[in-house]
C-alpha cells in the first residue's frame, strides 16, 4: 500500500490536526525478532501521523514506566506451547501477580503472533489482553491475533490503531504512506508477500536403508533472486496438498473440483483452491471451531467447551476425518470457508551464504504416521519429499531470525545443541565460521536414533573437526542401546568443561524438539551451573536468565 491516498472526513486540510495526539508507547515481547520488526513498523507509521512514539522492549521495561504512559500498544508473541517468549517473561509475571499496578489511566491494543495449527493459538497476546483489562485499562482498538503469514492483519491492525489515535486526536487526515508497509527491505523485491520461486537443485535423503527416519537435504537455487541471509534465519516454503486426499475430500463431500468458488487469491476452481490456497491436513481449533458453528454440531461444541478435550481430539486428524465423523452438506464455499488458509512452514537453514553462495539449503524431516485407519503426512515435508523434484519449483521467503544468531564477537565460544533437524542451523554456523578469519572454539552435540544409519552430514563434522573448526562434538544415539541416550546425557557427562566455556564467555544454543528435548536441555544446563558452581536452583536459574537476557542463551525450538 505505497499509493498516497488520501481520505479526508469532513474536509480539513491534512496538515491542521487540532490537538497534538499523545504519545503512543509501543512494548515488544519478541521470539524470533518480527514481533520487533513489527514494534519499529508501527513507530514509524505512527511518526509519520505525527504521534510521538517510544518503542521498548519488554525484556527491558522498567515497570515504573507504566505511571506515564497513556497509550500502549503491546505486540507480542507466543511460543508453541502457549508460552510467552524468554523477553516477556518477567513483565508477564508481574502483570499476573500480586504487585500488579492499576492501569486505569491507560488506553491500549493489542496485536498477538502465533501459529494457528497449535491450539494455545497467540496465547500470550490473549493473555496480555485480559490482564490489561483486568488491571483497568480500556482497550483503543480489538486484540488482533496473526498467524505464521502476519502482514496483512497486522497491517490492518496497525492501520486502525494509529487511526484511532489520530482521530482521538482531531486529526482527521489519514494519510497512507510506505510505512504501512510490513515487508522489511532487504534490497530484493523478493518477501513474504511476493515470493520467489526457488528451483531444487538437490535432494537426498540423508537417512541410510533401514532407518526409521526420512530426513530430507535440499538445495535450492537463489540465482538472480538477490535474497540474502544470514546463519540462523529460516525460510519459509510453501506447500501444497496431495491429490490423492483432495479426491478423497472432493468424494467425501460430493462435491466438484471443477465448481467455481471465491478463495482469498481470487475466483478459481475449487480443485485449484484446495490444491494450493487452503490446508487440508492437519486439522486446527480454529478450523473444528468454524466446523462445529457451520454444522451446529452439539458433539463438537462440547470438545470445544473443553480445552483438554480438544487437545485429545485434534492430534493426528484432519478435515477428512472430521467429514467422515461429523458428514455435512457443505456448499464449495462452505467448505474452504473452513480451512486454514495454506501457510508456510518455516525451516531452519541449514547453509550459510558464505560457503554456498546464491543457494540456500535446508535439512526436512519428513512426517509420516497413520491414525485413525489411514497412512498421513505432513503438508510442506511430503510436497517436498514426494511431490517435487531436482528441477522443480518451490515458492520461499525469508524469515529473519534475530533471536537465533552467532556472537558478535567472532572469538566467542559456542556451545550447540542440535538433535536430529535441530543440526540445521549449526551446520550454518560451521560454514559460516570455517571461512571466517577469527573464530572461537565451537562445540556440538548431536543425537538421533541409530549411529549408522541417522547421524545426519556425519562426513562433514568429521571435517570440521580435522580443521578445528569444530573443537569438539559429543554424539548420542538413542536407540542404539536399551536405555535411552540423550544429547544432555553427553550435557551432564561434560558438566565441569561445560561450565568452564560458559564461564569463558560462551553462547548456548539449542536447537529442535520444543515439547521434551528443550526443555530436558535446560533442565540439564542448570544442573550443571548449579553442580558446577555450587549453587541453589534458584541461583542457578538467575545464571540462566542473564545469559539469556544477554543474548547468550539463544533457542531456536519448535
Ligand atoms: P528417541 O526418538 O529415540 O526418543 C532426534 O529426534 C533425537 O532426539 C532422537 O534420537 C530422539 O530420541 C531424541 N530425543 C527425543 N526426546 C528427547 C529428549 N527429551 N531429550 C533429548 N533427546 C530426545
Amino acid at each position: 500500500i505505497s499509493v498516497e491516498t488520501e481520505v479526508t472526513t469532513n474536509g480539513a486540510s491534512p496538515d491542521t490536526s487540532t490537538v497534538e495526539p499523545e504519545k503512543l508507547n509501543i512494548l515488544f515481547g519478541s521470539h524470533t525478532g518480527n514481533s520487533e520488526a513489527l514494534a519499529e513498523n508501527l513507530a514509524n507509521l505512527a511518526k509519520e501521523r505525527g504521534i510521538e512514539v517510544e518503542v521498548s522492549d519488554m525484556a527491558s521495561f522498567k515497570t515504573r514506566d507504566f505511571k506515564k504512559i497513556k497509550k500502549l500498544a503491546v505486540i507480542v508473541s507466543t511460543h508453541g506451547l502457549g508460552e510467552p517468549p524468554v523477553q516477556a517473561e518477567d513483565l508477564y509475571t508481574y502483570l499476573h501477580g500480586k504487585r500488579a499496578p492499576d492501569l486505569s489511566h491507560i488506553q491500549f491494543s493489542v496485536l498477538g503472533l502465533g501459529d494457528s495449527s497449535y491450539v494455545d493459538f497467540c496465547q500470550t497476546g490473549k493473555d496480555f489482553d485480559a490482564i490489561l483489562e483486568i488491571l483497568g485499562a480500556t482497550r483503543m482498538t480489538p486484540r488482533q491475533d496473526c498467524d505464521v503469514d502476519y502482514e496483512d492483519d497486522a497491517e490492518t491492525w496497525q492501520n486502525a490503531l494509529v487511526d484511532a489515535i489520530s482521530k482521538k486526536s482531531g486529526e482527521t487526515s489519514h494519510i497512507q504512506s510506505p510505512a504501512n508497509e510490513i515487508a522489511p527491505t532487504t534490497g530484493t523485491k523478493y518477501s513474504r508477500k511476493n515470493l520467489f520461486e526457488a528451483t531444487i537443485l538437490e535432494k537426498i535423503n540423508l537417512n541410510g536403508t533401514g532407518s526409521s527416519k526420512e530426513t530430507m537435504h535440499l538445495e535450492l537455487d537463489l540465482q538472480g533472486s538477490g535474497i540474502t541471509y544470514e546463519p540462523g534465519d529460516a525460510l519459509g516454503v510453501y506447500g501444497a496438498n496431495s491429490p490423492k486426499l483432495i479426491k478423497a475430500v472432493l468424494e467425501k463431500t460430493n462435491l466438484s473440483g471443477e465448481k467455481r468458488v471465491v478463495s482469498h487469491n481470487g475466483e478459481k476452481t475449487l480443485l485449484e483452491a484446495l490444491t494450493y490456497d487452503y490446508e487440508l491436513t492437519p486439522l486446527s481449533k480454529v478450523s473444528l471451531t468454524k466446523y462445529a458453528e457451520i454444522t451446529d454440531n452439539p458433539r463438537l461444541k462440547k470438545i470445544l467447551g473443553d480445552n483438554t478435550a480438544v487437545l485429545e481430539y485434534l492430534p493426528g486428524r484432519d478435515i477428512l476425518d472430521l467429514l467422515s465423523e461429523e458428514p455435512h452438506k457443505f456448499s464449495p464455499d462452505e467448505l474452504i470457508s473452513v480451512l486454514r488458509k495454506n501457510t508456510p512452514r518455516m525451516y531452519s537453514i541449514a547453509s550459510s551464504q558464505e560457503a554456498v553462495d546464491e543457494e540456500v539449503h535446508l535439512l526436512v524431516s519428513v512426517v509420516r504416521y497413520n491414525a485413525f485407519g489411514r497412512d498421513k503426512e505432513g503438508h510442506c515435508s511430503s510436497t517436498l519429499a514426494d511431490r517435487l523434484e531436482v528441477d522443480d519449483k518451490v515458492k520461499i521467503f525469508v524469515d529473519k531470525n534475530t533471536r537465533f544468531k552467532l556472537p558478535e564477537n567472532p572469538d566467542a565460544p559456542i556451545i550447540m545443541v542440535g538433535p536430529g533437524t535441530g543440526i540445521a542451523p549449526f551446520r550454518a554456523f560451521m560454514q559460516h565460521r570455517e571461512v571466517a578469519e577469527k573464530k572461537g572454539p565451537s562445540w556440538l552435540f548431536f543425537g538421533d536414533r541409530n549411529f549408522t544409519t541417522d547421524f545426519l552430514y556425519q562426513t562433514e563434522w568429521q571435517q570440521y573437526l580435522k580443521e578445528g573448526v569444530l573443537t569438539k562434538a559429543d554424539v548420542a544415539f538413542s536407540r542404539d542401546q536399551t536405555e535411552k541416550d540423550y544429547v544432555q546425557h553427553r550435557m551432564l557427562e561434560n558438566g565441569k568443561e561445560l561450565y568452564d566455556w560458559l564461564e569463558n564467555g560462551a553462547h548456548f544454543y539449542v536447537c529442535g524438539d520444543a515439547q521434551k528435548m528443550a526443555k530436558d536441555v535446560d533442565i540439564a544446563l542448570k544442573q550443571i551451573i548449579q553442580e558446577q558452581g555450587g549453587v541453589t536452583l534458584e541461583k542457578a536459574e538467575d545464571y540462566v536468565k542473564k545469559l539469556q537476557l544477554a543474548n547468550r542463551y539463544q533457542a531456536d525450538i519448535y
